[in-house]
């Protein structure tokens, strides 16, 4: 009984070695030729990931990017039906600006503004009111709005140093007006922007013109 006891156990274990060796000798190849393959195949996921991701930023960073859109004056500002007084007791003037604002939307969708209105200044007091209507500006275009402001001293109190200006023949002026609009690139990307436009000038009285136009 002891000897076949000892026999069966000792069977599997002369037989696991030649096994082994058998079976290694044949799947150790194809095994590692499989890793390879798939490690090979990870590196090229990986790699259509990564070409795939700068793409999108790329993409993105040129054609989502959105960027607040250029607004500017046009490039004269005529003077209108000029009229003025350097009476003393009572100075006055009142004329019309004719000139154009630019919208320059330079991003890849259309930007849509709301109504505002702009402001024309004599030192502290606001001296004329102009509307620019609710408008749109299509992608990568320049839309124009003609803008006429009247101006008048009515609210300007301050007689002696409206009387001194005039007499002196020049008059500094600014203007200022905010757009609020929403920028809709594709439908991807929507954000309100809000550009501004402020300007400084100084009205020649005797030319009936404006000079040292700069805005920013
Ligand atoms: C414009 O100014 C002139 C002279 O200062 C004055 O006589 C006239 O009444 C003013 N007109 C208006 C509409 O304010
Ligand atoms: C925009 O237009 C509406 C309706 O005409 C008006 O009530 C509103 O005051 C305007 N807004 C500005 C800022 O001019
Ligand atoms: C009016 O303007 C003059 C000259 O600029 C200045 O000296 C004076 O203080 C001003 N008066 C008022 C009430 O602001
Ligand atoms: C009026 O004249 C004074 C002094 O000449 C100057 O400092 C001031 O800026 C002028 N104001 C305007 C609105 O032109
Ligand atoms: C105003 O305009 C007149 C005529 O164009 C010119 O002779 C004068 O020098 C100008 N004044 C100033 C202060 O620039």
């Amino acid at each position: 009984m002891q000897p076949e006891h000892q026999a069966t156990p000792l069977a599997p274990v002369q037989d696991y070695p030649r096994s082994d060796a058998e079976l290694g000798g044949n799947m150790k190849p194809k095994a590692s030729r499989r890793e390879e393959k798939s490690s090979k195949f990870l590196v090229y996921v990986l790699l259509i990931m990564v070409i795939q991701g700068t793409l999108l930023l790329v993409f993105g960073s040129i054609f989502l990017r959105p960027r607040t859109p250029g607004f500017e004056l046009g490039s004269s500002v005529r003077v209108r039906n000029l009229m003025y007084t350097t009476n003393s007791l009572s100075p006055s003037f009142n004329f019309t600006l004719v000139t154009s604002v630019a919208v320059k939307n330079t991003n890849f969708g259309v930007f849509r503004f709301d109504n505002t209105t702009g402001t024309v200044w004599c030192g502290p007091v606001i001296v004329g009111e102009f509307k620019i209507p609710t408008g749109r500006a299509p992608a990568r275009t320049t839309e124009r709005l003609d803008v006429s402001v009247d101006v008048s001293s009515l609210r300007v109190l301050n007689t002696t140093s409206l009387s001194s200006n005039i007499s002196y023949g020049l008059l500094e002026l600014s203007s200022h007006v905010r757009l609020s609009g929403k920028l809709n690139i594709m439908n991807i990307m929507k954000r309100r922007r809000h550009p501004q436009l402020n300007c400084f000038m100084k009205l020649n009285f005797t030319g009936a013109s404006v000079h040292d136009l700069r805005c920013d």
